[in-house]
């Protein structure tokens, strides 16, 4: 049976949302706004840079392949939406210097950072490498700090701005099989709160998305190889269903946006309930139905 409250049209709980991010924001919400976006042409650093764009801002997307930049530069040029793309790998700090510093150079300054770039894999601790380790941690926690401290410049030089960082719920709670991620997603999370406090001064707001499983190629093919494990996941969501990209897009774009002018050091933990569930000993509904029985 359809579950949707029309009144308010905000798709409830166990109903996905297929809207567009863009449709919950005002068209003109990023007019002006100067946005570059590291991992910006696949997955969640697409549908965000997408809706970016298409709620006005200027986009750069960053990353190291040039055929992902493809995609977002090819629709760009279809909506006429005002768009660009740099190759770099967020791991290479002189890189990231150079590439943020040529782009304030270029459009006048930087007001949104997305630090979206990730990599991640399935891996028992005690048989990853230490290179494996270091590539992981290299690209979430060097490449979030060195993006956000040479955008962090700009913004202090200029009128401040906003980051976007993308972290993820067993940043807290932990997770076998992907230490190498929980550790640097914590030390994002770490990092969100520092600055947000540090650089609040300067009109710069820091905030994090933790999304919970959702579908896109990279999770599915890293995190949840085969139809068992996927099975499993959706299993022990509260929810019982998969988030979609564009759910985590829209929070993402609300962070950024003027709406959450007041917010700052914030992780909001977009997951259908996955993280409360995390310790559950019995399944809901059965304590209930236990003293019923008794009764
Ligand atoms: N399981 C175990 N180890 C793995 C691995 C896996 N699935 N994937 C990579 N590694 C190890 C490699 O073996 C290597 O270690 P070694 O030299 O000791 O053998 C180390 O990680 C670096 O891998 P490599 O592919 O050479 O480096 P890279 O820097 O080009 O890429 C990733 C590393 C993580 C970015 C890469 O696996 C990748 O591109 N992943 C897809 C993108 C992604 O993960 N997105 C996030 C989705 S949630």
């Amino acid at each position: 049976m359809a579950r949707y409250n029309k009144r308010a049209a905000i798709p409830m709980l166990g109903i996905m949302s297929t809207s567009s991010p863009t449709h919950w924001l005002p068209t003109n919400t990023f007019a002006g706004k100067r946005a570059f976006v590291t991992g910006g042409g696949t997955g969640l650093g697409l549908e965000i840079s997408r809706g970016l764009a298409a709620l006005g801002a200027h986009v750069t997307i960053a990353s190291r392949s040039k055929e992902h930049h493809l995609g977002f530069l090819t629709e760009a040029s279809k909506e006429g939406w005002d768009a660009g793309a740099v190759v770099l790998d967020v791991r290479e700090d002189p890189s990231v210097r150079e590439a943020i510093d040529t782009f304030c150079e270029q459009h006048g300054g930087i007001d949104i950072l997305i630090n979206n770039a990730a990599g991640n894999f399935v891996c028992p601790a005690e048989r990853l490498s230490s290179n494996a380790w270091r590539s992981v941690l290299g690209i979430v926690l060097d490449g979030t700090f060195s993006c956000s401290k040479y955008a962090g410049r700009h913004m202090i030089a200029g009128d401040g701005g906003v980051h976007l960082n993308v972290v993820a719920t067993y940043a807290w709670t932990g997770m076998p099989g992907v230490v190498h991620s929980a550790s640097a997603k914590a030390g994002v999370l770490a990092m969100t709160r520092t600055l947000a406090a540090e650089w609040a001064r300067h009109g710069i707001r820091v905030n994090a998305i933790a999304p919970g499983p959702f579908q896109s190629e990279g999770a599915a093919g890293n995190l949840w190889p085969d139809e068992t494990i996927e099975e499993r996941m959706r299993e022990a969501i509260p929810a019982k269903r998969f988030g979609t990209t564009e759910e985590m897009a829209t929070h993402a774009l609300y962070l950024c946006s003027d709406a959450a002018a007041y917010i700052t050091g914030e992780c909001m933990v977009i997951d259908g309930g996955l993280s409360l569930a995390s310790g559950r000993m019995w399944e809901p509904g059965e304590t209930l139905k236990r003293k019923r029985d008794k009764d």
